[in-house]
């Protein structure tokens, strides 16, 4: 039975059945749900008369009563205006992060967000929100212990951070979460557990993107396509932005700007190039347009109050909106994806998907349009309830749509808005953010909060979006957002150009070993990727990850870690002046090591773990360029001459992996008294890589490296003198 939608009322309902036992007094109700996950609700509230919650997997049946010294408390409340909030005290010296797509600093403390997802141009330190929504805060206790709280409800919910967590919401009773876990991380893997993991990747979208609004006409495209391979800079994709379109109505093309839009995929192919094309929510109203007729007569729009098809501006003048919350609607989009993208479109751009609408004041739609929801999403609501998953269920048709287009292959969708969970459907790039140092700079823990929130594939527009920069600030951004997970450049409409080259042969140079190095670094960044999939741990992690405990690195977040065994410290400032605040055993623990690349200033400083074995390839100009030969082993051994490290390879696209057509191997360097002998210990996966090289640098803690060559299968010997 559903419970009724209205609060006051189920709350009596609920009064009436929970109430009796004068034990359950002013106490919320805490049920396990998981090796340590309880679920608290508001007192006399039980959880199935609750909204489903979407961002979880799947319901969580109680498995017993929260044990009696789980360690977090929460204090429901009402606000003075009938509002549902709660509270959880924090001890002094718990740091707090996560909370999504945010701008300014990793550590969150002080700060207050709204979770509503917003068209935010521009967008400053204190926006008090962004695209996406996150109710999720992380907390990281003074002795390194951590738990999360997730406040498991679609609506608005303003996220107070200033001295506790308090979290208030627009909507009606809702569960909250609880993770405790013994470290940040396994919080971070328990709600990757709980919201999904990303699917694995297509290797190319691990590639540099170019992208800008927008390049016309196609044979523009073409020419800086042809600019990065005529230049040697690697890149694997480059980007449609809306005006391909005949007058922005998306599935279709400008006749004279694109009048091959299938010619023009392939030739991009044809030099090593994947194309991805945007698709805007926003359908014209327009009654000799195809999709809107075909919209209409599905009757697949969002309706206003008055159960009227809602109207609304965005690039095309009037739109209507398709109801992505209902599965027979996202059935019909993901049909119209399927076609569109079978003339050799390889992923999908949304984007305005918050859904953006101009010429009013909230930036969207009124929150009483309605929805017509499915059950397991909640039942037919208001756009109050289903406005922050409008991208998210967006993004789910699409994904869907590709994949039916092309079931073999990998999907690619990058979304602009969503919701915490929605990893499972897109990646995330952040908005448009402007050309400046203050973005450049918090680039960096936008990405880490994303990851910190579940989503580990993110990353900005590299240069910024909106205004022109300079090329000095270019090469420092490329620098960094090279070693980020998604790596885009892309800049507004009438703004200088922004490709890597157009700053000059300096920031050219700059550009390129930054690419180099990204693609060098691509079989660790894969392996990454697929631990991400695997166990929802984020690719780009916060150096306090090292060493929980340690109050120093709680907010440091211009140093980050790359995966486990690398450590990357860039200089986001133009005077270079910040000193990163490093884990008290780096001299010990770090090993300095560049890819022949130490020299550039513009490049981040990269350090190997003391222990680690990191897998790098070949420069190559795209990832389907090569097969990985020479495999590079960096080997930083420790005291004991030990040093172990993971190669994840697969066919970089489609499913067999799931079927064992993977190879899993374990290097591992061992001391053998005077000399370090170096070999895979262990292969996982029937996959079988073709025969190959592998060099051997080892990095020894004075900074002196030994170097050696042999084929891979094969026991490597160096002596050690
Ligand atoms: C807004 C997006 O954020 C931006 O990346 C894009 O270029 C423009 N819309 C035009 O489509």
């Amino acid at each position: 039975m559903r419970a009724p939608t209205h609060p006051s009322l189920r709350r009596l309902l609920t009064l009436a059945v929970f109430l009796p036992a004068p034990l359950c007094a002013a106490q919320p109700q805490a049920e396990l749900i998981a090796d340590r996950v309880v679920r608290f609700t508001d007192q006399g509230v039980s959880p199935d008369q609750l909204e489903p919650s979407v961002c979880l997997l799947h319901p969580y049946p109680a498995i017993g009563p929260a044990p009696a010294d789980f360690p977090v408390a929460i204090d429901f409340s009402e606000t003075p205006g009938g509002k549902e909030a709660f509270t959880v005290a924090i001890d002094p010296g718990t740091s707090l992060y996560a909370t999504g797509e945010v701008a300014g600093p990793l550590l969150r403390n002080g700060r207050i967000v709204d979770t509503w997802n917003h068209d935010a141009y521009g967008y400053g330190d204190d926006a008090p929100h962004l695209y996406q929504s996150h109710p999720w805060v992380l907390a990281v206790r003074p002795d390194g212990t951590a738990f999360g709280v997730l406040a498991d409800t679609t609506y608005r919910v303003r996220i107070d951070l200033t001295s506790t967590i308090e979290m208030t919401s627009e909507g009606p009773d809702f569960a909250v979460i609880v993770i405790d876990r013994a470290s940040p991380q396994e919080v971070v893997t328990t709600l990757a557990d709980m919201t999904g993991k990303i699917e694995m990747p297509p290797r190319w979208a691990l590639g540099y993107h170019q992208c800008r609004y927008s390049y016309f006409p196609q044979s523009q495209v073409e020419l800086i396509a042809k600019g990065f391979r005529e230049r040697n800079i690697p890149a694997d994709v480059i980007w449609m932005d809306i005006d391909y379109m005949d007058g922005y109505r998306i599935f279709t093309f400008d006749g004279d700007g694109f009048p091959a839009p299938k010619l023009l995929n392939s030739n991009l192919h044809d030099i090593g190039f994947k194309a991805v094309w945007m698709i805007d929510p926003g359908v014209k109203v327009d009654e000799n347009y195809a999709t809107w007729q075909s919209g209409t007569e599905h009757d697949v729009w969002v309706q206003n109050a008055a159960g009227e098809p809602f109207v609304g501006d965005v690039w095309p003048g009037p739109c209507s909106f398709p109801d992505y919350t209902n599965a027979a609607v996202r059935r019909w989009w993901s049909e119209q994806v399927e076609q569109f993208v079978q003339i050799g479109i390889d992923g999908v751009w949304n984007d305005m998907n918050e859904p953006a609408v101009f010429n009013v004041q909230s930036k969207t739609m009124p929150t009483d349009n309605l929805h017509r929801a499915d059950d397991d999403l909640g039942g037919p609501g208001s756009h109050a309830q289903y406005h922050n998953i409008y991208g998210m269920q967006m993004v789910r048709a699409s994904r869907e749509g590709v994949m039916r287009a092309n079931p073999k292959k990998r999907p690619f969708v990058l979304s602009r808005a969503n919701y915490i969970g929605g990893q499972r459907y897109a990646a995330t790039w952040s908005g448009d953010n402007s050309a400046d140092w203050y973005h450049l700079e918090s680039s960096v823990p936008m990405v880490i909060n994303l990851g910190l929130s579940g989503n580990p594939f993110t990353g900005p527009d590299i240069g910024g979006f909106a205004g022109d920069g300079d090329g000095e600030m270019f090469a420092r951004w490329m620098g960094v957002g090279s070693l980020l997970p998604f790596a885009r450049g892309h800049t507004g409409k009438g703004n200088i150009q922004k490709e890597p080259w157009a700053f000059g042969p300096e920031v050219e140079a700059t550009c390129r070993r930054a690419l180099e190095r990204r693609y060098r670094l691509l079989p660790y960044l894969y392996t990454l990727f697929r631990e991400a999939h695997e166990t929802g741990m984020p690719i780009i992690r916060p150096l306090f990850f090292l060493d929980p405990a340690d109050p120093a690195l709680r907010s440091e977040d211009d140093a980050f870690c790359l995966g486990a065994d690398l450590l990357v410290v860039p200089e986001l400032t133009p005077t270079r002046d910040r000193v990163p605040a490093l884990p008290r055993d780096f001299a010990a623990a770090w090993r300095a090591f560049d890819l022949g690349d130490a020299a550039d200033p513009d490049l981040p400083k990269l350090y190997a773990r003391v222990g680690s074995i990191i897998p790098v390839g070949p420069v190559m100009q795209h990832t389907g360029e090569k097969f990985l030969d020479p495999l590079t082993l960096i080997v930083t051994p420790d005291a004991e001459g030990h040093a172990v490290g993971t190669l994840y390879e697969d066919l970089g696209d489609g499913w067999e992996f799931r079927d064992g057509e993977y190879r899993l191997t374990t290097y591992e360097c061992i001391d053998e008294g005077g000399t370090l002998l170096i070999r895979a210990t262990k292969r996982e996966g029937r996959w079988i890589a073709p025969d190959r090289a592998v060099h051997v640098r080892v990095i020894l803690p004075d900074g002196r490296e030994l170097t050696a060559e042999a084929r891979d299968n094969k026991d490597i010997i160096i002596p050690l003198r």
